[in-house]
């Protein structure tokens, strides 16, 4: 069976980070790349690059908005359906993203950690996501999760498959499960759920990102190709989100 693991408690309050009001956790689908290169007339991974050079800046305005937790969609279970191109473009890209950024990162105080199944991905790239999670694992300044073949409905199918060869082992009683089960076996296990997701570039769908996770999340779908995205952009997103009443299904008394 999967370790009991802690989840991270849920208060907020931080006296260096925020008031305390804002999001814990922000997950955000990063669209509008090949948009973006082609209104400028460049090839789509153009816009690739260009979104990889916003992440970092969305990484460091976490803290002072008093984010704890940053989740970002970079390559989903569906994405293998475009052009050969642009797939091993954007394969490229991540290994020379990770290869790049690491030591910033993780002299930053910033845990990495990937998820989605690995099976697709080549060795080199996953010789370098293993390492960055190595190197960064001692952090907890802001804990960024790459989301890389990554897709909701496959993750809820790899989990349900561990928790049922644990009931057939017997390690798991069916009897026991509940919906606090099925968290202990997805990719997110560690992670609290997302407080607020934010897709970019007009399009107002979730497109498999988060599925379980983001049950009582709030959303927020802006027009902002992602490469225009900016930590301004983020911090006000985040303020809004403060002024925000979530009622969990409940009735505010
Ligand atoms: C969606 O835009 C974006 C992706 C499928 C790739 C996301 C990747 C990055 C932002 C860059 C790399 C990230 C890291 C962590 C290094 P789209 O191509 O669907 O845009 P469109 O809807 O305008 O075509």
């Amino acid at each position: 069976m999967v370790a009991a693991l802690e989840k991270p408690g849920t208060s907020n309050a931080s006296p260096e980070q925020g008031d305390g009001t804002g999001p814990r956790h922000v997950a955000v689908i990063m669209d509008g790349n090949g948009r973006w290169a082609q209104m400028r007339g460049r090839p789509r991974l153009f816009g690739h690059h260009a979104g990889a050079r916003r992440v970092r800046e969305i990484v460091e305005a976490c803290p002072p908005n008093g984010v704890k937790y940053l989740t970002i969609f970079a390559f989903s279970t569906e994405n293998w359906k475009r052009t050969q191109v642009e797939v091993s473009g954007l394969m490229k890209l991540f290994q020379r993203y990770i290869t790049k950024e690491a030591r910033a990162l993780a002299d930053a105080g910033v845990r990495v950690r990937f998820i989605g199944d690995r099976v697709r991905l080549n060795n080199k790239l996953i010789e370098l996501m293993d390492n960055l999670e190595l190197i960064t694992s001692g952090n907890d300044k802001v804990h960024l999760t790459i989301a890389l073949n990554y897709g909701g409905r496959d993750e809820v199918a790899r989990a349900t498959k561990r928790l049922a060869q644990d009931v057939a082992s017997g390690k798991l009683d069916p009897e026991t499960v509940d919906e606090e089960t099925l968290p202990k076996y997805l990719d997110t296990y560690v992670l609290p759920d997302p407080d607020l997701v934010i897709r970019t570039s007009g399009e107002a769908r979730i497109s498999n990102f988060l599925l379980w996770q983001s049950a009582y999340s709030e959303y927020e779908f802006i027009d902002t190709l992602w490469p225009d995205f900016t930590a301004q952009e983020f911090g006000e997103l985040t303020a809004k989100y403060g002024t925000k009443d979530r009622r969990f299904g409940g009735v505010k008394v």
